[in-house]
């Protein structure tokens, strides 16, 4: 039976950060070999989704520096769906309102694809469950199957591979700072890795297996409590760090402040952030902090954690 395609409906797509980004090695297909535990923030983008009669996928956004041709992951993941469906007819006008930061290690365009997936497999009444959507997400993007589901969970493989944790227990927050000026190129920061690390990166599946090990017995298996808050570890910090001032200006900043439980760059960076123990003790931070990140030229948002990823607005 063809499926039932409904009207309009609009999803959030929020942000993450990393809380852990180990880099174990290089994988036969080129990739790097990950450990990492990602959780989803709330500071999220917002797309709505209408049935079209001409079968055309359109995308807009508020943002104008954005692209919006084949390279956006929403239009790889409506083209992608709409191919599996064997349905040609299928089109969709999409409009994207952006808050994530673009290209700043926060998966603002992994997030934004995932929430194509989720929203047109709604849509078009596809019908595939989460999984499927997951697999579908990895053909696109390493960080895109996280963004389905969100939370917090522990990414392994090229960050495809996911092992559900148990949800954070302790309201949480991150303040997040971010030049508006810089981005980072993620191939650029794994090349970098691999050229000033690559020697000491681990050897083969059954080192990488064992490492993974490791990561399942420590603390992070536990729901994350601001009592015990967890080692925060970024591999392609000091990477990434040294060659980019603004890194570097935003981690001096947020280490200078009382009260955070532990502060890291997230993924390829330029984002930073520091985790405090509630969301009022995070904004009295960014308060505090104020006019030293302006006199830096930095932005600051205060988030709290997020229990899920994308999501269908009722
Ligand atoms: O998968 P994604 O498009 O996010 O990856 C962007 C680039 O980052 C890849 O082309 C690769 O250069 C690098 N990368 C990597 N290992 C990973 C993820 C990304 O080397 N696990």
């Amino acid at each position: 039976m063809r499926p039932q395609p409904m009207g309009t409906i609009t999803v959030t797509a929020p942000a993450k950060v990393n809380l852990h980004l180990e880099v174990l090695g290089v994988r036969p297909d080129g990739f790097h070999e990950l450990a990492m535990v990602m959780q989803s923030i709330d500071l999220a983008d917002r797309l709505s989704f209408r049935t079209t009669a001409d079968a055309e996928l359109t995308l807009s956004c508020d943002d104008p520096s954005l692209s919006l041709a084949d390279d956006n992951l929403v239009i790889k993941a409506a083209q992608l769906l709409r191919r599996r469906s064997g349905l040609s007819e299928l089109g969709a006008a999409i409009h994207l309102e952006k808050r994530i930061p673009i290209g700043a290690g926060l998966a603002g365009g992994s997030s934004d694809g995932a929430a194509a997936l989720v929203g047109l497999n709604a849509l078009w009444g596809l019908g595939h469950s989460s999984a499927d959507l997951e697999r579908l997400a990895a053909e696109l993007g390493s960080d895109m199957p996280f963004c389905v589901a969100g939370g917090s969970q522990l990414c392994f493989g090229r960050g495809e591979l996911l092992e559900p944790l148990p949800a954070v227990q302790d309201p949480l927050a991150v303040l997040l700072v971010k030049d508006p000026d810089v981005s980072v190129s993620t191939p650029w920061a794994y090349r970098r890795c691999r050229e000033l690390q690559g020697d000491r990166y681990l050897q083969g599946e059954d080192s990488f297996e064992q490492r993974r090990q490791v990561l399942r017995g420590m603390a992070w298996t536990q729901p994350i409590r601001a009592a015990e808050p967890p080692p925060l570890r970024n591999d392609l910090q000091s990477v990434v760090a040294p060659e980019t001032p603004a890194v570097q200006a935003a981690l001096r900043l947020l280490s200078s402040l009382e009260g955070t439980l532990a502060v890291a760059m997230s993924g390829s960076g330029p984002s930073c952030f520091a985790l405090f123990a509630d969301p009022a003790s995070c904004a009295a931070a960014q308060t505090k902090l104020d006019h030293q990140l302006a006199a830096e030229g930095l932005r600051s948002w205060c988030c709290p954690l997020q229990p899920h990823g994308v999501r269908i607005e009722a």
